[in-house]
């Protein structure tokens, strides 16, 4: 039974194994990321229902360029699919929509869903839903430094300064940071399809995080099979380098 007492306040999540859902059943990887969304959908809901604050999904890499034109950009179109579908639901179930990484390189279709989404839920208080898009850890630290040294280039802190760079200071310039999306960092991190890697997802944020993997294809996973990942979040013993007693 889930304790709701100790619901984890963030949840990120690496929705893997659209690809291979399909090719099971013979599919283009398309169909695999349709099924994907579903999923996504059900999962945003039972976050909600939850009362879990802030609900990550890792939707496109850094590394997700690689891919074939036509799976890029059928990805990108489903975005515009779940915002034309889902914007009206996510604004009445007070879900505020927000972006991890620099989606301005996507098609202009999806930039305008993605903007529109952003725009008519920015007001509400539920479930914040963070959906990484174009993002990597890699690439989200080094925007962090390059900001940071700017702020030492214009004079506004002193790098000499021990007190001037610290971890909170790169924490505030992360795409989850107070200039971004304001997210606290993930207790949980779910990984799906039996993968375990961080894949370059949150580097820097998932430094306490608890890690489940289930071995579920992401297509296929469902509020209960989520719910028992939190449960097994809830059966561990977080320490964050100390000792308990
Ligand atoms: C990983 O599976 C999945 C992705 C790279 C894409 C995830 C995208 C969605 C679920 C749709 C997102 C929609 C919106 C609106 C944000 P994979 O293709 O790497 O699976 P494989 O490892 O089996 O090939």
């Amino acid at each position: 039974m889930l304790n709701m007492e100790r619901i984890p306040r963030h949840v990120a999540v690496v929705m893997d194994g659209n690809g291979r859902w399909a090719t099971k059943r013979n599919l283009p990887k398309m169909a695999g990321h349709n099924a994907g969304m579903q999923a996504m959908k059900e999962i945003v809901k039972r976050s909600s229902t939850l009362g879990i604050e802030h609900l990550t999904v890792y939707a496109f890499s850094t590394e997700n360029w690689k891919r074939s034109v036509e799976e890029i950009s059928g990805i990108f179109s489903l975005i515009v699919v779940y915002v034309e579908k889902e914007l009206k639901e996510l604004h009445e179930n007070n879900v505020r929509v927000k972006v991890l990484g620099d989606y301005s390189m996507l098609p202009e279709k999806s930039v305008q869903s993605l903007e529109k989404a952003l725009k008519t839920t920015a007001g509400n208080t539920g479930l914040q839903f963070n959906i990484a898009l174009n993002y990597g850890g890699r690439d989200d630290i080094r925007r962090a430094v390059a900001d940071i040294a700017k702020l030492a280039k214009d004079g506004k802190i002193d790098p000499d300064d021990p007190e001037a760079i610290t971890e909170q200071l790169i924490s505030d310039y992360l795409w989850t940071g107070i200039h971004h999306a304001d997210v606290p960092d993930p207790e949980l991190i779910i990984r799906t399809s039996g993968e375990e890697r961080l894949s370059n997802f949150l580097l820097w944020q998932a430094a306490y995080s608890e890690f489940v993997f289930s071995d579920v294809l992401w297509p296929d996973f469902t509020p209960e099979e989520y719910e028992r990942c939190i449960e097994e979040y809830q059966g561990r013993d977080r320490r964050f380098g100390g000792r308990n007693k």
